[in-house]
């Protein structure tokens, strides 16, 4: 990673870092009656602290391609993140992939409890939506509106919710045990959906933001398809290749479950491959922006590289 992406991924992640703390505050908002101190304890922890902080970085440098400062972006950026954050509370729960370690702590419901885990993570994808209809998210409602609507469709029924019930099913959990046998179309929409959607919308949202036209916008969707698509694959990897330490996370765990993933379907060469054509695709969809498109093609870079 260059030192340029490096410091941009650190200023995303300081930035949404702040702007998350200052919303999971214990003063109770206009319209709230009181914050539960262990709701927000948890919430903080699942939140607060900790990962990658990708989805905002790529918020803000999606923006900023179109003149916006990080300050203007950050808090589309934080509402991104976390709804991102509830979804990996939520599958980590014992009744979805039961994990106990996330981000190299324990997770929610090993930190507090499962019911606790559930509400923490309701708590959190109520917030992201709170957060994108407040002035601070963008000056014009009709820009608001419209990331509400498309961070509902991705992380919703026909995107991230959608995509973790298929993943679930594949597993053979609803179907005597047996793991389904799907093809790799199935696998890529399968991934599309859990992953990629909440990722393309990232980069999607820094075109909303920044009043793109429609082809600009079409290209930063396309990219974060693309990149969606490499980071799940990346993620499989990792969790074949990679050490708890490494990714702060258990490894082993999609084979020992029996979850359909590329790297089971296809086998590491040929994975390995299809996340490079992914790369290329992500930096192709970039061309619109000529060399602005940089840190986007570098990022994209970076999540096939990556080991944490
Ligand atoms: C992990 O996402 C879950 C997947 C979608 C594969 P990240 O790898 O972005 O997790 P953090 O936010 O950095 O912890
Ligand atoms: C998670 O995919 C996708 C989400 C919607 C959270 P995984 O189940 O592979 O993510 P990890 O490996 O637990 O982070
Ligand atoms: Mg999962
Ligand atoms: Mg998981
Ligand atoms: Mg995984």
């Amino acid at each position: 990673m260059t030192s340029s992406l490096k410091d941009r991924l650190d200023a995303a992640a300081a930035i949404t870092e702040t702007r998350l703390a200052a919303a999971l505050g214990d003063a109770a908002l206009p319209g709230e009656r009181l914050r539960p101190e262990r709701l927000m304890g948890a919430m903080r922890h699942g939140a607060l602290g900790g990962g990658k902080r990708l989805r905002p970085f790529l918020v803000i440098e999606g923006a900023a391609l179109f003149g916006l400062t990080a300050e203007a972006a950050v808090t589309a950026a934080t509402a991104i993140e976390c709804v991102h954050c509830y979804s990996l509370v939520h599958d980590d729960l014992p009744a979805m992939d039961d994990d106990d370690l996330r981000r190299g702590r324990p997770t929610v419901h090993k930190a507090y409890d499962e019911a606790t885990a559930i509400l923490a993570g309701d708590g959190l994808l109520t917030l992201a939506f709170d957060l994108l209809a407040g002035e601070d998210a963008h000056p014009d409602p009709a820009v608001r509106i419209a990331l509400v609507r498309a961070l509902a469709r991705a992380a919703g029924i026909g995107g991230m919710v959608g995509g973790q019930m298929l993943d679930l099913a594949a597993e053979g959990r609803f179907s005597g045990g047996t793991p389904l046998a799907h093809g790799e179309d199935a696998i890529r929409d399968l991934q599309a959906m859990k992953t990629g959607a909440l990722l393309a919308v990232s980069a999607e949202a820094g075109a909303l933001l920044g009043g793109a036209d429609a082809g600009q916008r079409a290209a930063l969707l396309a990219y974060g398809r693309a990149l969606g698509a490499a980071f799940q694959i990346a993620d499989d990897i990792l969790d074949v290749e990679g050490t708890a330490e490494e990714v702060g996370k258990k490894v082993g765990k999609d084979a020992a479950a029996g979850k359909a993933t590329l790297v089971s379907r296809l086998g590491l060469p040929e994975a390995r491959r299809l996340l490079d054509r992914l790369v290329a695709e992500a930096a192709d969809a970039l061309a619109p922006f000529g060399a602005r498109g940089q840190i986007l093609a570098e990022a994209a870079r970076f999540v096939a590289a990556r080991r944490s």
